[in-house]
């Protein structure tokens, strides 16, 4: 799968202002008397100026008006190596390189922490070649937040999941990998740590030489540890839900949609928790939906069978037990926008489970609401197996408790939410206590490439757990469970 567009760093990618960045700081050190070096620096690559400047300080106390200073100092020795830049610095492989994705017609963007970005782009002679450029004025969280890189494809006007990040520092392929974009990572392996046993990190030490087919491969799926659906086709949506079922052996979910999908068998079974009923079989329970996330744009809901599916990407990454899908959608009001969800089954928690949302607002502004819900109103085809007993809120958290109707077996679910956005007027908050289905909602009003993320955090418990106090720790299965991995 070729990608169908390109986001470069700047800084250890393009050029080697790095270097300058890591000169200006030693500066800085030196004169304040602050012990630093090449090796401290590592830790400032593709991080803001701010946060550069608290690796630099290494904890040392600085009032906001010093810090104002230094980072002021700091721009101005960097400043002063900017006179040096011209078109002859671009890193080895990069002029090949942007020749050749001009030749292919593969846009790319750059998105850079760097407020510098423009500026020094103009110097190197590559402004007017860049489809989109997301600096360190685009967003307000830097990397390793998913923000800037979900901008930059904002901007390109292209799926953030088409998009491959070409990246020198760790902060930046994790901002990629949260961004639901694949990445290549450019430096030595021991930089990147764990990141590189991500199925959708390829590392190489530079561009030199790099070809498109090399890009092709980095940005495609891991056949060996990748279950994917690209495409969304509503005849194969019953069987897709069984195929991205996840689970943890003490309870499984399948994989229907967050926001609901006409005729879907939503279903989460725990282990042991079933119904005996006299005119029926014996079954396991449907539990509440734990799943459900009704998204509106401006007034209109997300859902697959309205509006216009424009890209669709769905994978379950067996290695981390995650599964993950990118949908970017058109509402019937003509709003596009770019949504990216997790969503995993925690193993040594095994009460936990956990939906990551990222809405981007790609062509126009729009107001987002989210509706994050424990849906009670379940069942088994049509057969009622629970009662609903008493449902509340506690801080920032929802729950729902119920009972089996024949076997009386007790059961709770727990939802908390919490949002972020890069939007400058923030999120607003409420619950909604609808009965059968208390909720929590959260509210933000999203400028073109702004990102709303939020987390919604599940518990699920039945009385058949060890009571409180006898938990497992963390970790530690039940000695009851069979092995997690044949032997
Ligand atoms: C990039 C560089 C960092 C630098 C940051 C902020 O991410 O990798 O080393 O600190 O940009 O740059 P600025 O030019 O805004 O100080
Ligand atoms: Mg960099």
């Amino acid at each position: 799968m070729t990608p169908t567009a390109l986001i470069f760093d700047l800084d250890g990618v393009i050029t080697d202002t790095a270097e300058y960045h890591y000169q200006a700081w030693q500066r800085l050190a030196d004169e304040e008397g602050l012990p630093f070096d090449r090796a401290a620096n590592e830790n400032c690559r593709g991080i803001s100026r701010r946060e550069s400047l608290l690796v630099v300080l290494g904890g040392r106390p600085a009032t906001e008006e010093q810090m104002q200073t230094m980072m002021a100092r700091k721009q101005g020795y960097y400043e002063e190596s900017l006179d040096q830049i011209g078109p002859d610095d671009l890193l080895p492989g990069v002029a090949g390189l942007l020749d050749a994705l001009d030749a292919a017609g593969i846009p790319y963007a750059l998105a850079s922490a760097s407020k510098n970005a423009r500026p020094v782009c103009e110097r190197l002679g590559i402004a007017g070649r860049l489809a989109a450029l997301a600096d360190g004025y685009s967003v307000e969280r830097q990397k390793p937040h998913p923000d800037l890189f979900r901008f930059a494809a904002a901007g390109l006007g292209v799926a953030a999941a088409n998009c491959l990040v070409v990246e020198d520092a760790a902060a930046g392929v994790e901002a990629a990998l949260a961004a639901g974009m694949p990445a290549l990572a450019l430096g030595p392996a021991d930089r990147f740590g764990g990141l590189l046993a991500d199925g959708r990190v390829t590392r190489r030490d530079d561009l030199r030489d790099v070809t498109l087919d090399e890009l092709a491969a980095a940005a495609a799926f891991d056949p060996g540890w990748h279950v994917v659906q690209s495409g969304f086709d509503p005849a194969t949506q019953h069987h897709m839900e069984t195929i991205f079922t996840l689970g943890n052996g003490a309870f499984a979910t399948r994989g229907t949609f967050e926001e609901g999908y006409p005729g879907e068998s939503a279903l989460t079974l725990a282990h042991g928790v079933w119904d005996d009923m006299p005119i029926v079989f014996t079954e396991l329970v449907n539990l509440p939906n734990w799943l459900r996330l009704t998204i509106t744009i401006d007034g209109d809901d997300f859902r697959l069978d309205q509006g216009r599916v424009l890209d669709f990407q769905r994978y379950t990454d067996l290695r981390a037990g995650v599964l993950r899908r990118a949908v970017l959608w058109q509402a019937p009001n003509g709003k596009t926008v770019d949504l990216h969800f997790e969503r995993f089954i925690a193993y040594p928690r095994r009460h936990v489970a956990a939906i990551r949302l990222l809405v981007t607002a790609v062509s126009h502004p729009c107001a987002v609401v989210v509706r994050a819900a424990i849906d009670g109103h379940v069942a088994n085809q049509d057969l009622l197996h629970l009662n609903l007993e008493e449902q509340g809120k506690s801080g920032d958290t929802v729950w729902l408790r119920a009972r089996t109707r024949h076997t009386q077996r007790a059961l709770a679910v727990a939802a908390a939410l919490s949002a972020e956005t890069s939007a400058d007027n923030g999120t607003e908050r409420a619950a909604d206590l609808c009965a059968g289905q208390p909720a929590l909602l959260a509210t933000a009003d999203l400028k073109p490439g702004q990102t709303l993320q939020l987390d919604k955090l599940v518990a699920i418990t039945t009385d058949r757990d060890p009571p409180a106090g006898h938990a497992p720790a963390t970790g530690e299965a039940p000695a009851s469970w069979p092995a997690p991995w044949p032997k």
